[in-house]
Parts: structure tokens; C-alpha cells; sequence
């Protein structure tokens, strides 16, 4: 019985993903459902096996993994509708009473339907109700329903929300931009903070290197955090005299701070990684034992394995890795959680 997930990863990063899974299960089959960026995984490792594996050593650029249980051949008119609720009506044993079910729909990119991923959602959640008394939810789900419409076929797949990397539809987490928004980079440090489980609460000073115009700063300062912000460029107006903010208008190259004066280190420098380590290695030693450092590494000439392996070792020993991984909000990069020795 061969097992069957679907794989999701940034647009342009596929290879990678799929280098990592060959690496982590041997045999693994490709199918592209989207050039790029989704595709189907065929493996005789069962799901169980296959999740364990992907959750265990969570490749980098595997943004969203969702098990697929049952095709459905489709027409992308409304009658696919109707195939979808009598498919559902006849679920025997797969759902609790009570159980909190999130419906996640999305299709193909460029192929036209008759009605749209929400309609689908919007067609099943009242015949799960119905049928199986289960409360559709959107966040905080115990199980997801993961429905990804194809050209010609409908992938549905029931797994939990931990399973799936991600618990947002495809991996693709959507924040509200919110009204005097400092600038959108704020997303990639809130990401994340989400992905790598931080509580910013438990940290009291951050410093920030390439923090202009201060969208990670304003979060950091949002959560009752020190900032000590390093840019050569301009904080936004409505940072500057924040009473919780230092900024040291200039090179990371030419400030000098203290011994363990901070526990948070985060640097978003859109710069060489060579570079951009060097800087950050040189600061280190301001950072306390024990303390996070939060870092996206840019990825210039396509061999990102290399650049991560390269990037750690200018730190030299003095950073663990804890986690590197491709977030939604990054585009030719990647983010590293590390953790100070
Ligand atoms: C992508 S932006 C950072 C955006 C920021 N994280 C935010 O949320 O608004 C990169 C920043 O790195 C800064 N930068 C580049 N090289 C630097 C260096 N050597 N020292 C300090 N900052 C540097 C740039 O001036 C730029 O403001």
C-alpha cells in the first residue's frame, strides 16, 4: 500500500524540500502538482512513519505536509460539489462527537473552478455537523480536514494540525496588517516566534542588528521588551522616541557592547551570510549563556545546505542550532533559531 502526502514548500524551493525527504526516507517518489512549490510524495513508509519522520527532523524548506487519504476525479464544476458531500456523508468511525474539526481548502494555483476553496468549506462544515457532531473551527482545531483541489482531482486528507508542520492551510500563515504598521518585515519575526514555540515574555533585553526601519524592534518593544536597535538607517517616526528603544545609528561593525548584557539577539541584515556571520559572530559575547539569537540568513547562490553550514561555522562553536527553517514570510532566505553556549 503505497502512503501519499502532499508537500508544499515557498515557491522556487521544491528541490530542496524534496532533497531533504529523499535524505530522511530513502525511495520516496515525486509527483509536481505545482511546479515549484507543491507536490505529491508516494512512499511505501506508512503515514504514521512518514509523519513521525518529517515532524522528528523537520526538513527546512517543508513548509506543509498533508496526508492524502482519498482522491476524487473532478469536473471544477459545482457538481464536484455534491461528489464531495455524498463522499462525506458516508464516513463511518473517522470523527468524535464534539471533536474540533478545521476545514482547510485551497487549489491550484491558475486553474479556474466553479466555486471557490471557502465554498467547499462552506458546503461540508454543516453535513460534519450534522452527521458527526463535530464543531468547525478556523484556529484551535484538533484535527484538520486538508482538502487541496487539483486540475482533474480532489486530494482529501484528515490528520492533526502537528502533523502538518503548520497548522495554517498549505503552510501559508496570513497576518492582519495592522494600522501604523511599522513595516511588513514585523510578520517574518512574529512567524518566527510562533514556529520556534518563544515566549518573548521570559526575555528582558533584545538587541536588534539591521533593525531599520524597526518592524522586529516594534514587536520586541510591543512585548515589554529593551531594544537596542543597530542601523545606519532610519528608525520609523513612530519608534524613535520610544522610551524602551536605544538606536545606534550606525554599522554593526563599529558598536561595542558589554558581556552578556542582552538575552535576545536578532539580526534580519538583507546582506552577504558571510558577511552578515562575521558581524554577528563578532557580537557574541554580549549575548548571556543560554540566550536566543533569532537570525535570517539571505540565500544568494543557490546551495542553501552549504550556506547554513558555512554560516554556523563562522560562529565557531559559540551558537547551537536549535532549528533553521524556511518561514512563509521569507522570500530568498531562511531563519535560524540558535541558542548561546
Ligand atoms: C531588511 S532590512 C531590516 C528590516 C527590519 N528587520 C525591520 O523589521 O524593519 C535590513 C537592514 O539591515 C541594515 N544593515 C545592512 N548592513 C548593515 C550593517 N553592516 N550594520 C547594521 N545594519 C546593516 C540595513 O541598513 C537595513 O536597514
Amino acid at each position: 500500500m503505497t502512503t501519499r502526502l502532499i508537500g508544499t514548500t515557498n515557491h522556487g524551493f521544491a528541490q530542496y524540500a524534496q532533497e531533504e525527504i529523499r535524505r530522511l526516507v530513502p525511495g520516496v517518489k515525486f509527483q509536481v502538482l505545482e511546479p515549484g512549490e507543491v507536490f505529491l510524495i508516494h512512499t511505501d513508509v506508512s503515514i504514521e512513519e512518514m509523519q513521525g519522520a518529517l515532524v522528528g527532523q523537520e526538513p527546512i524548506f517543508l513548509r506543509h505536509v498533508q496526508p492524502v487519504t482519498q482522491e476524487m476525479e473532478i469536473m471544477r464544476t459545482r457538481a464536484d460539489l455534491e461528489t464531495l458531500i455524498a463522499f462525506v456523508q458516508g464516513l463511518s468511525g473517522v470523527f468524535a462527537q464534539g471533536e474540533k474539526v478545521a476545514v482547510q481548502v485551497r487549489k491550484a494555483a491558475g486553474v479556474k473552478f466553479e466555486y471557490t476553496p471557502y465554498g467547499v468549506k462552506e458546503a461540508i462544515d454543516p453535513i460534519l455537523m450534522q452527521e458527526f457532531g463535530i464543531e468547525p473551527v478556523v484556529r484551535g482545531e484538533d484535527r484538520v480536514i486538508s482538502i487541496y483541489l487539483g486540475k482533474e482531482v480532489l486530494y482529501w486528507g484528515v490528520s492533526r494540525p502537528q502533523d502538518n508542520l503548520s497548522d495554517w492551510s498549505g503552510g501559508a500563515v496570513r497576518y492582519k496588517q495592522e494600522e501604523g504598521q511599522v513595516s511588513r518585515a514585523k510578520f517574518k519575526l512574529l512567524e518566527a516566534v510562533e514556529r520556534f514555540g518563544l515566549d518573548l515574555s521570559t526575555y528582558e533585553r533584545a538587541l536588534d542588528i539591521g533593525a531599520a526601519p524597526g518592524g522586529w524592534s516594534s514587536l520586541l518593544l510591543e512585548r515589554g521588551l529593551e531594544v537596542t536597535a543597530v542601523d545606519p538607517g532610519d528608525m520609523h517616526p513612530e519608534l524613535v522616541h520610544h522610551p524602551n528603544l536605544v538606536h545606534h545609528k550606525k554599522n554593526a561593525a563599529e558598536v561595542k557592547f558589554e558581556e552578556d548584557a542582552f538575552d535576545l539577539l536578532v539580526c534580519d541584515m538583507s546582506w552577504s551570510p558571510k558577511q552578515m556571520s562575521k558581524l554577528v559572530a563578532d557580537l557574541l559575547h554580549t549575548l548571556k549563556p543560554a540566550g536566543t539569537a533569532i537570525i535570517t540568513v539571505k540565500l544568494m547562490h543557490g546551495k542553501p545546505f552549504q550556506t547554513v553550514k558555512e554560516t554556523m561555522a563562522t560562529f565557531d562553536g559559540k551558537l547551537e542550532l536549535i532549528q533553521a527553517k524556511q518561514l512563509f514570510h521569507n522570500r530568498e532566505e531562511l531563519t535560524l533559531h540558535l541558542r548561546k553556549i
